[in-house]
């Protein structure tokens, strides 16, 4: 497995294999089962599999958890060699930020709503580090989780609308034996909270219920995960939205098109985000 510094070395070495389709997993480390699901699935589906570890400071707000993020390179590193992962691509913020730095990419729609309105700014560092790590990788596909849904339909969005020629693969949610969604910052929650967090996953699946038994009324359906999420002492709700499952606006009328049910539940100062899609019978 090859370690690569910086988007010359990342882009020399994507040279040397030119010839060969390659996978890309983007990740900020502290990997688990999600993370390596991807990695996997790169290294299945082309000739060369390679992962990002970058934890992307302009995706944090003043105030979030970039100093404290979760990380362990070592083990992480590990657990790369062992899924068959060819490259490592592990830049640094003064690589990918040198002084000086000011361009973004910046995606209108689609990043309003949701976590676009919770953490503004969040779309475009996201958007801005994943066209630079697209950049230095060249990759045929890129795989994202389901987890971070409207990423996901953001990065959809940039890749065709920047004619990036690259297939965006998306991976369902991996998840712990009690359905709480594996996320990097469930090391954040104590045990109470810990104990408590899957209910996130039984409001989402309440909601669904609710749907498949029929009901259609965008407010009905929530309604059954919110009264799960607010009978748990420990969770606090920010938000759960029905919304059109494209482009992410929140559903006004009965649901008759493929819709996103989403949520954010806050245990203390931790954000766990989950979603269940509403396809159509
Ligand atoms: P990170 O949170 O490390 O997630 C990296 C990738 O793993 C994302 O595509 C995310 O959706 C996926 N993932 C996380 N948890 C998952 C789970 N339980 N099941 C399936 N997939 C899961 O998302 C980011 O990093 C960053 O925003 C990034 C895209 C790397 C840009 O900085």
């Amino acid at each position: 497995m090859d370690l690569l510094y910086t988007p010359a070395e990342m882009r020399a070495w994507r040279r040397a294999h030119d010839g060969h389709s390659a996978g890309f997993a983007p990740t900020m480390g502290y990997l688990h089962e999600g993370h390596l699901t991807l990695a996997r699935r790169a290294r299945e589906e082309n000739d060369l599999a390679v992962v990002s570890i970058f934890v992307n400071p302009t995706q944090f707000a003043p105030g979030e958890d970039f100093e404290k993020y979760p990380r362990d390179e070592e083990r992480d590193l590990q657990l790369l060699r062992d899924a068959g992962v060819d490259a490592v691509y592990f830049p640094t913020p003064a690589v990918m930020y040198p002084p000086g730095y000011q361009t973004y990419v910046t995606v209108e729609e689609v990043t309003q709503p949701l976590e676009g309105s919770a953490r503004p700014g969040h779309f475009r560092g996201v958007t801005t580090v994943v066209l630079k790590l697209f950049n230095a990788v060249e990759p045929d596909r890129a795989y994202f989780g389901r987890k971070d849904a409207q990423q996901l339909r953001v990065l959809r969005r940039m890749a065709l609308d920047l004619d990036l020629g690259l297939e965006i693969v998306p991976c369902d949610i991996v998840r712990e034996p009690d359905g709480l969604a594996m996320s990097s910052r469930n090391v954040y929650l104590s045990p109470q909270q810990r104990a408590a967090a899957p209910v996130v996953r039984r409001a989402l699946l309440a909601a669904k219920a609710r749907y498949d038994a029929g009901e259609r009324d965008p407010a009905a359906i929530r309604a059954a995960a919110i009264d799960l999420i607010r009978a748990e002492p420990l969770a606090e709700l920010e938000y759960v939205s029905l919304a059109d499952d494209d482009s992410l606006e929140e559903l006004a009328g009965p649901v008759a098109r493929p819709a996103l049910i989403s949520t954010v539940v806050r245990f203390g100062h931790t954000r766990l985000l989950d979603n269940i899609e509403l396809g159509l019978p």
